[in-house]
């Protein structure tokens, strides 16, 4: 059985880890053998860095933010997501390299293509089989975000037009690619949500 690589992208607060984790329950029930990871932070080196990048108080340089992120993803998919792969497994990750794109790139105003080049460096070219990509409109999104009190977090903390850029990156990278992007409007009921990301997935498998 060949290896599958699903990825989940979108804003903070768009629920993709739920979403992620439904997706992994119904393909472990397929038999498959799944494994649920996420950037920044799959591995005891990258908990390291995401400690670093997402709670140092005060500025990291755009650059050096954009370095840290691919540093924990050519540690993160060297030792856990191509061997994964390589056995045949289903890898469902919370964030990629798009992440990089749209944040580091949009976000931080980086140039998208060399930030996309440095993760691809980072991986050795891995890309996704599949991304969702859960769209939600900024003031949504802060409104689940503050709900949620969770700890501070640099790149949440930012302000209202970079989580605006954030997104119409990420709408802009799914448009560029629509045969690897499924985009659906994160507001949905979690099932429908769910529902339509396994008739995605089930194309890949059949
Ligand atoms: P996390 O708590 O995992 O966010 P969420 O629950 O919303 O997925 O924190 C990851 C943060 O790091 C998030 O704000 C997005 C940011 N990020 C980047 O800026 N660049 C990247 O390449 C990745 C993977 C994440």
């Amino acid at each position: 059985m060949s290896g599958l690589f699903i990825t989940f992208e979108g804003g903070d607060g768009s629920g993709k880890s739920t979403q992620a984790s439904l997706l992994a329950e119904w393909l472990t029930e397929q038999g498959r053998t799944v494994v649920r990871t996420r950037e920044p932070g799959g591995t005891d080196v990258g908990l390291e860095v995401r400690n670093l990048v997402l709670h140092h108080r005060g500025d990291i340089d755009p650059r050096a933010e954009a370095l840290l992120y691919a540093a924990d993803r050519a540690h993160h998919v060297a030792t856990l997501v191509r061997p994964a792969l390589e056995r045949g497994e289903v890898v469902i990750q919370d964030r990629y390299f798009d992440s990089s794109v749209a944040y580091q790139g949009a976000g931080r105003v980086l140039n998208a293509t060399e930030v996309r080049d440095l993760s691809l460096w980072a991986t050795d070219s891995l890309l996704p089989d599949v991304t969702v990509l859960l769209d939600l409109d900024e003031t949504v999104a802060r409104t689940r975000l503050d709900a949620a009190d969770k700890p501070f977090d640099r790149l949440e903390n930012e302000k209202a037009e970079f989580h605006a850029r954030v997104r119409a990156g990420f709408l802009a990278l799914a448009a560029a690619e629509p045969q690897r992007f499924v985009v659906l409007d994160a507001a949905l009921p979690i099932e429908e949500l769910a529902s339509a990301i396994r008739t995605r997935v089930q194309q890949e498998l059949s």
